[in-house]
């Protein structure tokens, strides 16, 4: 059943039979390129972010294949060797050496190494197991940048003073940031002894900052111009956002920032002074510099108000021709007005999970939820809206557990007649058995 090759942009790939487990319609989503699809609502919204960080000081690499090696995605950035986020419930593998990127700093070493600019922004498709609702889907979008100065190049070698002088020129804003940490942590976020001195760190990670508050203050001016476009009485609040510390193990010290938005704070984007052994490791010792990641994915919902990530991936006219015109004139950027709402149609299933006793866990890997979830979208496809564990049960003999699913079906194109949805369920069951080898009850 799995190929022995597959194709991904061009390029032909063994499959290793043991790590292969790439469904067809993720294999598929390789080829779409919708960060480059003209007047597409993740398109713009990377314009919007990239305008933010322009050439020449910044390189832009947009077309990078999203099959790279476990090297790329994991050692290279210091990931340990039994991180979670290497494992095949968590990552699409297509042989134990590559895999689709997890994250756009898979192309951090190489783009160190080969680069002769500045800075750099990455903007690419990644691809992540994970649950399904309204904001998760397994493929998504992200845009890397990275600021470095080059210890030889910097009059004197005087690294600090040339960022400062750096943020001197960075636009000001009037806005309320919160930043209450101080900036070393000694375990999570000590500074990098002997690579970088503590005013060289601070210098780094406040053009970081800098940088990246002006990116926050000119997407959320485009989105609250935007919903003022939709509605004239539209009041929003001062944008509030905080810096929270962070960990990740190629930044040191490291952030995330959150943005105050519709009464929460919103997670938008992690960030951090790089690891001097990533540059020291990609033969450019004398650099130092930091490094941020950003979802397009959810930005762009925030910025159109689209309630569905699925959305994005949609070829209905009723969707892509709302975006004409935009990325020719970010002015005319205006807000998503959902088509009719097609009513949703929900399905519950329960089974017995297979390895869930000891005798059977020993034979038999457990079953993970993010399996269960990809049969689910393998079989139905974006006719999934929402899959929910709502019941979980362990027999108190048998030790075996139960769980119970409510899976929510709903088109964004059309009314399900309950047929088609109660044949589709029924697929999904039979699949479920199947490829998981659960029991249903
Ligand atoms: N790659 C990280 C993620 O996906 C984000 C990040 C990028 C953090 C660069 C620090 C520096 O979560």
């Amino acid at each position: 059943k799995k190929p022995s090759s597959v194709t991904i942009r061009g390029q032909a790939y063994n499959t290793d039979a043991t790590w292969f487990n790439v469904p067809t319609n993720v294999l598929d989503a390789t080829s779409r390129k919708l960060h480059l699809l003209k007047d597409h609502p993740l398109q713009i919204t990377r314009q919007v972010m990239q305008s933010n960080f322009p050439a020449p000081t910044y390189r832009y690499y947009d077309e990078l294949s999203p099959a790279v090696t476990t090297h790329q995605n994991f050692d290279s950035l210091g990931f340990p060797a039994d991180h979670p986020g290497r494992a095949l419930s968590d990552t699409y593998y297509i042989s134990d050496k590559t895999l689709l990127r997890t994250h756009t700093s898979a192309h951090q070493a190489d783009t160190f190494r080969a680069d002769e600019s500045d800075g750099y922004l990455v903007s690419a498709d990644v691809y992540r197991r994970d649950a399904i609702d309204r904001s998760h889907y397994p493929v998504f979008h992200q845009m890397e940048g990275a600021r470095s100065w080059d210890r030889s190049k910097v009059p004197d070698g005087d690294v600090a003073a040339a960022v400062w002088r750096d943020v001197e020129k960075l636009p000001k804003h009037n806005i309320v940031v919160e930043d209450p940490n101080p900036t070393f942590h000694d375990e999570r976020n000590p500074l990098q002894e002997g690579h970088h001195s503590a005013a060289e760190a601070e210098a780094i990670a406040s053009h970081l900052k800098r940088s990246l508050e002006a990116m926050v203050v000119n997407v959320f001016s485009r989105a609250r111009a935007a919903a003022l476009k939709a509605d004239p009485n539209f009041v929003d609040e001062p944008l509030r956002m905080r810096w929270v510390e962070a960990y990740f193990p190629f930044t040191s010290p490291s952030y995330e920032l959150e943005v105050y938005y519709d009464g929460d704070w919103l997670e938008v984007l992690g960030c951090g002074v790089v690891k001097q052994d990533i540059y020291i490791n990609a033969g450019v010792p004398n650099k130092l510099g930091w490094a941020f990641g950003i979802g397009i994915d959810r930005i762009a919902m925030l910025l159109f108000k689209i309630p569905d990530i699925r959305l994005f991936w949609s070829r209905d006219e009723r969707f892509l021709s709302q975006f004409t015109g935009v990325s020719d004139n970010l002015d005319a950027l205006k807000r998503f007005v959902p088509f009719s709402k097609y009513p949703p149609c929900p399905k519950d299933v329960s089974f017995w999970l297979r390895g869930s006793t000891t005798e059977e866990g020993n034979a038999q890997a457990a079953t993970h939820e993010n399996d269960v979830m990809e049969v689910v979208r393998n079989v139905a496809g974006n006719v999934v809206e929402d899959v929910q564990l709502f019941d979980e049960f362990t027999h108190p003999k048998s030790g075996r557990k139960s769980a119970a699913y409510r899976i929510t079906y709903r088109s964004l194109e059309r009314t399900l007649t309950n047929e088609a949805v109660v044949s589709l369920h029924d697929k999904v069951r039979k699949a479920l058995v199947s490829e998981l080898g659960v029991e249903l009850r």
